[in-house]
């Protein structure tokens, strides 16, 4: 059985985005690999979070990923900082991870321009820290968008440096895997491509039945079709695509259909969209709700998790230590 791990930033609600983009393939994922799931905390000290937020948003994270589904008997489902062997094997790989390299890295590019006031060595050694996730259970798999590609082929590097220092053959290559090899999007509805957190265009799971009324009627939207079967432009497609993923096949034929014939009214469409979403959400938030006030099960969760993931962790960090001339 192949072994898929990701980890996730606790940094908000998990949205409609990370649900059809991640989320529910892992839930297909967790019945035909060994999968680990984790919440990445250590990751998130880069932007040095207030205490009680960073905890407020792990547990965020826990309870949206076990209301949609995942089912942590099945999966390891863990908090990164609750895996200290992690910060371990971070620190060795760190000895073989250089800084021309590091600095070359997109994401970490990316962050001097955005908040050149934190340069922090933290950021600098992302993709180490992100390698050690990955490594720490030797995954075969793991599931990213382009913009951790680069992320993954540095772990590949920093793997590969580790058997050729060391004369080994014990990290294998994680690959990059999407469930069924294509990689969902979900657009905002605002008309960009992308529906993030960031961007203040996202429907989160745990949005109520009004806000997502609200944040759908405001979508944007143009002036109509004017010609037969005419391409849609980009706001409208990105109402198609989400209408794709929430209702039936039948409402999305006919509002299609309506498109293409130039009858279409966008007030109509935003109204059953609105509808099908509340119809999607309703049961995961109720379930969010639920799980949120039972801090005693997911203490049980989390040991469980941190249980499982050292177990695997435990046998990597001994071979490794091992490897490098440590005693255990
Ligand atoms: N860097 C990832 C992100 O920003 C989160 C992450 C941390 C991760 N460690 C990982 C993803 C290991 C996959 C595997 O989304």
């Amino acid at each position: 059985m192949e072994t898929v791990l990701s980890g996730i930033r606790p940094t908000g609600n998990l949205h409609l985005g990370n649900y059809f983009g991640a989320v529910k393939n892992f839930v297909k994922m967790q019945n035909e690999n060994n999968c680990f799931f984790f919440i990445a905390d250590y990751h998130s000290l880069t932007t040095h979070p207030h205490p009680e937020n960073l905890q407020q948003n792990v547990k965020q994270i826990l309870v949206e990923y076990l209301a949609a589904g995942i089912d942590p008997e099945k999966v390891t489902l863990y908090a990164q900082s609750d895996l200290p062997e992690t910060a371990e094997l971070y620190l060795i790989l760190n000895m073989n991870a250089y800084l021309g390299e590091l600095e070359r890295c997109a994401s970490f590019k990316d962050k001097v321009r955005q908040n050149p006031q934190n340069v922090n060595a933290g950021l600098l050694t992302y993709p180490t820290l992100m390698a050690a996730d990955i490594l720490i259970h030797r995954a075969d798999k793991v599931p990213v968008g382009k913009d951790q590609e680069q992320h993954l082929e540095m772990t590949r590097l920093f793997a590969n440096r580790f058997n050729r220092i060391y004369e080994v053959e014990f990290f294998k290559e994680p690959q990059a895997y999407n469930y069924g090899d294509n990689l969902v999007k979900i657009p905002g509805l605002d008309g960009s491509t992308k529906m993030g957190k960031s961007t203040g265009n996202a429907l989160f799971l745990n949005d109520e039945p009004e806000i997502i009324r609200k944040k759908v009627m405001k979508a944007k939207t143009d002036a109509g079709p004017t010609s037969m079967n005419q391409e849609k432009p980009q706001e409208i497609a990105n109402l198609f695509t989400i209408m794709q993923h929430v209702s039936t096949k039948d409402t999305y034929q006919f509002f299609n259909d309506s498109y293409n014939n130039c009858s279409i009214r966008y007030g109509d469409m935003k109204k059953q969209l609105a509808e099908d979403i509340i119809n999607f959400c309703t049961p995961i938030r109720e379930k969010i709700n639920e799980l949120s006030a039972n801090d005693e099960y997911l203490n049980k969760v989390r040991a469980m998790g941190a249980e499982k993931a050292h177990e695997s962790a435990s046998k990597t960090i001994r071979a490794v230590r091992e490897i490098i001339g440590f005693k255990n």
